[in-house]
């Protein structure tokens, strides 16, 4: 008698003995997670499909899958896509895997935006995804949504996710604020490059070896492409207007001085993400 082909509860057994065995951490979580795309089904849903055995398809995609994992590229690549701000953004290796913590930038941006009369302009530097830009797009419908990316190929599968989600974003490939005309701008947003060269080096593999290095490579202190943006961002934005850019934990102090009166800014806040680290510096563009 042939043997009965494994189910999904063996499957997942199997993988995540291999991924352990690879030293890849939360080996269950993004097995679920790879499980979950193939049925169709959100991660809690899977534990209903143990049981089941899958399609002879199914069972050899998720080998391929489980393979891809085992090589440390990261699930959200693997599977095409991942969750921000509760919308379906398709991701590769074109651009960076849209972060959780990038979510408290949007909720930032959205409340000023909404303070705002008539159609507030923001632009959204760096889009990778578009994520920000589309998440913005999304929640607050009255804005017009610029977004620039000095990748051409990035810029694409932003634009791919803007037509998926059904919203209307300005694409331009730019950079950084280059081509944007003067005082324009209500809202500056931006989660830049901002790793330095050396940590860059440093990063878990699934990061170093797969996300585009020009998503993340800042400098030798990290600070290259942020100091250029404020400069940039201080021509772009209308007086009143406010500049928020994302920053690594630690460039908090580095990131505030070059937010200074001398730069046509007035420094508004550092904020924390969820897990309390510094992560967002809010700034307000002056009136003089
Ligand atoms: C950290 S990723 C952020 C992507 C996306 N906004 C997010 O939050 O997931 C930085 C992005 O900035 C882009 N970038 C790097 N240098 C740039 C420049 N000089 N002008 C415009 N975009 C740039 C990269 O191509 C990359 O897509």
């Amino acid at each position: 008698m042939p043997a009965r082909a494994p189910s999904w509860g063996k499957l997942l057994a199997r993988g995540r003995a291999r991924l352990e065995q690879a030293g890849i951490d939360e080996a269950d979580n993004k097995l679920r997670w790879v499980a979950g795309h193939l049925l169709g089904c959100g991660l809690l849903d899977v534990l209903r499909h143990l049981d089941d055995v899958p399609a002879p398809t199914e069972a050899g995609q998720f080998g391929t899958m489980l393979g891809r994992l085992e090589r440390h590229e990261p699930v959200q690549y693997v599977i095409g896509e991942t969750d921000f701000m509760g919308l379906r953004i398709q991701c590769d290796p074109r651009a960076l895997i849209p972060r959780p913590e990038t979510e408290g930038l949007v909720r930032c941006a959205e409340e000023f935006l909404r303070s705002r009369t008539g159609t507030p302009v923001v632009v959204d530097v760096g889009t990778g995804t578009g994520c920000i830009a589309c998440a913005l797009a999304k929640r607050v419908p009255q804005a017009r949504v610029v977004a620039t990316d000095v990748c051409a190929a990035t810029l694409d599968l932003a634009r791919a996710n803007a037509r998926a989600l059904g919203v209307v974003v300005d694409f331009l490939h730019a950079d950084l604020l280059a081509d944007l005309p003067a005082a324009s701008a209500d809202l500056v947003v931006s989660n830049p490059p901002y790793v330095s060269t050396a940590e860059c080096i440093r990063l878990p593999r699934s990061i170093r070896d797969y996300e585009p290095r020009g998503a993340l490579d800042g400098g030798p202190d990290g600070l290259r492409i942020i100091s250029r943006l404020v400069s940039e961002a201080a021509r772009v934005i209308l007086p009143g207007g406010r500049l928020m850019i994302e920053i690594g934990e630690d460039q908090a102090d580095a990131v505030r001085e070059l937010l200074c009166p001398k730069a046509h800014f007035k420094f508004v806040a550092i904020q924390s993400d969820f897990a309390g680290n510094p992560r967002l510096a809010v700034a307000e563009r002056s009136r003089t």
